[in-house]
C-alpha cells in the first residue's frame, strides 16, 4: 500500500465556494428536453408535461443552476419561436444538431421548470445567427415588469411576473468552425461587448458570461481570451472554459489524469484574465464560468454521418453510458473545479438528461442514474463552505494524454500526477469534509491527515465508489450496479485521521467537530 499526506490548517483557505459551482446544463438536443425532463403523456408527468421521476432524481443530484437553451443549437436559436400558444409555434430545422425543433417547449416552460426543480435559470443568447437585438429583446421579454411591447407580450403568454433571470451567457463556442455563424476574436470581441451593453441597458441586475475558448485544444486558446476581453472587459463579470474529457487513446492512466489538465486551463484563463486587467491597471477580477465539463467522446460523431439520419425529432443521440472509469475521472474534475474555488464562480455539468448525462431515462420508461451521478450529487450537497489550502504529499506518475480536436493529434503530457488527487472543504460547523481520488489502478493508499486548528473531529459518514470491473455501469435492469458503499478504513487517534482507499477509488469523508 503507498503512503500518503494531507495537511490543513483552518485558517488558509483557497476561497468561498459560490453555490452555483454545481450547475448543470439543459439543451435543445437529443433527448434531453423531449423524454427527458418534458415527456407529456408520460405516467409521471404532471399537468406541465415535466417527468416528475427525472425531476426527483435532478432534485437528488442537486444542481443549483442550470443552462439553457444550447450549446451549439442556441447559436440558430430564434427565441421568439419557443414562446406564446404552443400549437402555433413554428417547427424548425436544427442544424446544429441536424435534428428538427417542434418548439413545443421554450423559455418559459423552462422557467416553470427550474421552479419546479428549485435551481436558478442560466440564459444563453444566440450571438452566431442573431445579434444583440434579438438579444435584448429576450432580456426585455424575460425581466422587463411590464409597459413594454416584449415584456407585455410575456403577460399574454401568461406569465405576469418577470423572470428574473440573472446570468447570461453570450453565445455559445463562438470559437468553433462547428458553430453557426462562428466568429474571429475580434468580430465576437465587437458583438459581445454591444449585446451587453443593451442587454444590461434593460436590466442593469444581470451578470453577464464572454465565451471564451471552447477547448484549451483549440489552435486560437489564448489569443482568443486576450482580445475577446480586450473587448468585452468592462461589461462583463466572467469568462467560459469548456472541457470534454476522452479516453480514444485507450490509456487509463493518462484518462484519469486529465483532470489536472482542467487545473491548467483554469490557472492559465485566470493568469490571461488578469494581465487583460493588468494592461488597464484595473482592480476588477473576471470570475471564470466553467459552463461545460464532463467525459464525452463514444457518442461523437461528425455532421456527415449525422445528415444521413433525415430530421428527426429528439434522436437518441449523444447517449453516453459511463461506467466506472469515468466516474474516477468525473471526481478528478470535481476536485479540481472545488480547488479553484477562488476563481470559478459557475460551472455546469454538460449535460443533465440523456444526452451527456448523470441521468437517463426511457421515452415512456423509468429512469435512472448513470455512474457520474455519484459524484456529482456528493460534491453539491456536501462541498459547501471554503475549500481550504491542502498540502498533499503523494507518489505521482507521468502521463501523457491525448486530447484531438479535428485533423491534429494532441498530446499533453504531464510529468507529475499525483497519484492521490483531493480537495478538504471546511463547513461553517467546524468540520470538514475531504473528498478524495486514488488514481493506482493497482495499490491501496493510506492516506494521513493533519488538520490543524481543528480539534478533536468525529466520524460522521465515509462513502466509496469504486468496483473490481472498472467497465461496470448502471442500467435500465441494474441501476444500482455501481453506487456509493460505505468507506470502512478510517481511523482517529489523537487528533490524526488515517483512511486507507482502495485502488481506483472515489472516496467522501465526512467529519465533524
Ligand atoms: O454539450 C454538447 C455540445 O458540446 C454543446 O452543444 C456545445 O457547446 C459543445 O461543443
Amino acid at each position: 500500500m503507498r503512503k500518503a499526506s494531507i495537511m490543513v490548517d483552518r485558517d488558509f483557505a483557497i476561497g468561498e465556494i459560490d453555490p452555483r459551482l454545481f450547475g448543470a446544463f439543459v439543451e435543445h438536443l437529443g433527448r434531453c428536453v423531449y423524454g427527458g425532463i418534458y415527456e407529456p403523456g408520460h405516467e409521471t408527468a404532471d399537468k406541465n408535461g415535466f417527468r416528475q421521476d427525472v425531476l426527483e432524481l435532478v432534485r437528488e443530484l442537486g444542481p443549483t443552476i442550470m443552462r439553457y437553451p444550447g450549446g451549439n443549437f442556441v447559436s440558430g436559436y430564434n427565441w421568439e419561436d419557443g414562446v406564446g400558444p404552443a400549437e402555433k409555434r413554428p417547427v424548425r430545422l436544427d442544424l446544429a444538431w441536424f435534428t428538427t425543433e417542434p418548439n413545443t417547449f421554450g423559455t418559459n416552460e423552462f422557467v416553470d421548470w427550474c421552479k419546479a426543480a428549485s435551481i436558478e435559470p442560466m440564459f444563453a443568447v444566440n450571438l452566431g445567427t442573431r445579434d444583440g437585438d434579438a438579444a435584448r429583446n429576450l432580456v426585455e421579454y424575460c425581466n422587463h415588469p411590464s409597459g413594454s411591447y416584449w415584456s407585455d407580450l410575456r403577460i399574454e403568454h401568461g406569465w405576469k411576473e418577470p423572470h428574473k433571470i440573472k446570468f447570461w451567457c453570450l453565445g455559445n463556442e463562438m470559437d468553433g468552425p462547428w458553430q453557426m455563424e462562428y466568429k474571429t476574436a475580434t468580430e465576437y470581441g465587437r458583438i459581445a461587448k454591444e449585446a451587453s451593453k443593451m442587454m444590461r441597458w434593460i436590466d442593469p441586475s444581470i451578470e453577464l458570461a464572454a465565451c471564451g475558448s471552447s477547448g484549451r485544444n483549440m489552435n486560437s486558446y489564448g489569443s482568443w481570451e486576450d482580445e475577446v476581453l480586450e473587448h468585452t472587459f468592462d461589461h462583463v463579470e466572467f469568462i467560459s472554459l469548456h472541457t470534454y474529457f476522452n479516453n480514444y487513446a485507450d490509456d487509463l492512466p493518462s484518462f484519469l489524469a486529465s483532470p489536472d489538465i482542467m487545473d491548467m486551463f483554469i490557472d492559465e484563463v485566470v493568469a490571461i484574465a488578469d494581465s487583460v486587467a493588468a494592461r488597464r491597471r484595473s482592480s476588477k477580477r473576471i470570475m471564470l464560468s466553467f459552463d461545460e465539463w464532463n467525459v464525452w467522446y463514444r457518442t461523437r460523431r461528425s455532421r456527415a454521418e449525422r445528415v444521413k439520419e433525415g430530421w428527426p425529432v429528439a434522436p437518441p443521440i449523444l447517449e453516453e453510458i459511463y461506467n466506472m472509469e469515468d466516474a474516477l475521472v468525473f471526481g478528478g474534475a470535481c476536485i479540481s473545479l472545488l480547488n479553484h474555488a477562488d476563481r470559478v464562480k459557475s460551472a455546469c455539468l454538460a449535460q443533465l438528461v440523456n444526452v451527456i448525462a448523470p441521468i437517463m431515462t426511457e421515452t415512456g420508461g423509468p429512469a435512472w442514474r448513470q455512474t457520474i451521478f455519484w459524484p456529482f450529487a456528493q460534491m453539491s450537497k456536501l462541498g459547501r463552505g471554503r475549500t481550504l489550502r491542502a498540502r498533499v504529499e503523494s507518489d505521482s506518475y507521468a502521463s501523457n494524454y491525448y486530447d484531438p480536436r479535428g485533423a491534429q493529434d494532441l498530446y499533453f503530457p504531464i510529468k507529475d500526477t499525483p497519484y492521490l488527487k483531493a480537495s478538504v472543504v471546511a463547513d461553517d460547523k467546524g468540520g470538514l469534509v475531504l473528498f478524495l481520488l486514488n488514481r493506482d489502478l493497482e495499490q491501496g493508499v493510506e492516506v494521513s491527515v493533519d488538520a490543524r486548528n481543528f480539534g478533536n473531529l468525529k466520524l460522521k459518514a465515509a462513502e466509496e465508489l469504486r468496483d473490481d470491473d472498472l467497465k461496470a455501469i448502471n442500467t435500465k435492469t441494474d441501476p444500482l450496479r455501481v453506487k456509493p458503499n460505505d468507506l470502512k478504513d478510517v481511523r482517529i487517534a489523537g487528533g490524526k485521521i488515517t483512511i486507507a482507499l482502495k485502488p481506483a477509488s472515489w472516496n467522501v469523508i465526512q467529519l465533524e467537530a
